[in-house]
């Protein structure tokens, strides 16, 4: 049985926009850690998985600094009341971070519940310095405020695909960022 309603899918941000933006996001990066004091020794690249696969395998190829990369699966458990929601460790980091700079990359921030879960459970591991990079960002859904030192795009509240995105698992192939409408 399938579940998924029919729909199209239209393009919000194509590749060329991606490709432009992440180049710049990678500037910014490579500028901050070099500029920090002591330099940075190491920095463990975090993707959540599945979702930031293809953001962070852009970004990290565009990043000259010691790079090490890991991820982390998450999944959040709905209560029924949104604000309480859970989030819970499906597959931890490899990396020891403790001292480290750490830098999380997220494919989007909605209501920040899952972020900012994820970096209160790093931070008690006490990184030298723990930032995030997340590429699409609705700010119109908020509802737990998120540091993200580095944003690629602000969207409005459309559900979206692509670019390691997927809607019930489909489309993270998609090499631009759609939004999904629905058919009938
Ligand atoms: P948050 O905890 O509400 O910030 O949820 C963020 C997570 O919800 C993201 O990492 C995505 O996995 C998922 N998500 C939020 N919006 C979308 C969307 O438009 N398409 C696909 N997944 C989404
Ligand atoms: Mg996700």
């Amino acid at each position: 049985m399938n579940d998924t309603p029919s729909y199209d899918i239209d393009i919000l941000i194509p590749e060329s926009e991606i490709t432009a933006r992440v180049t710049t996001l990678a500037r910014e990066i490579n500028s901050h850690y070099k500029q920090m004091e002591n330099g940075c020794p190491k920095l463990v690249v975090v993707g959540l998985l599945r979702g930031s696969f293809m953001f962070i395998a852009d970004l990290v190829r565009r990043l000259d600094l010691p790079v090490e990369v890991d991820f982390m699966t998450v999944s959040s458990y709905g209560t029924g009341m949104i604000s309480s929601r859970e989030v819970r460790i499906r597959k931890d980091l490899d990396a020891e971070i403790g001292g480290i700079d750490v830098l999380v990359v997220e494919d989007i921030v909605d209501t920040g519940h899952t972020l900012a879960q994820v970096m209160n459970i790093l931070n008690t591991r006490n990184p030298r310095s723990l930032e995030v990079c997340c590429l699409l960002n609705k700010p119109s859904r908020r509802e737990v405020e998120v540091p993200m030192r580095w944003t690629g795009f602000d969207i409005p509240d459309e559900f979206v695909v692509g670019y390691g995105i997927d809607y019930a698992e489909n489309n993270r192939n998609l090499p631009h960022i759609g939004k999904v409408r629905l058919t009938d």
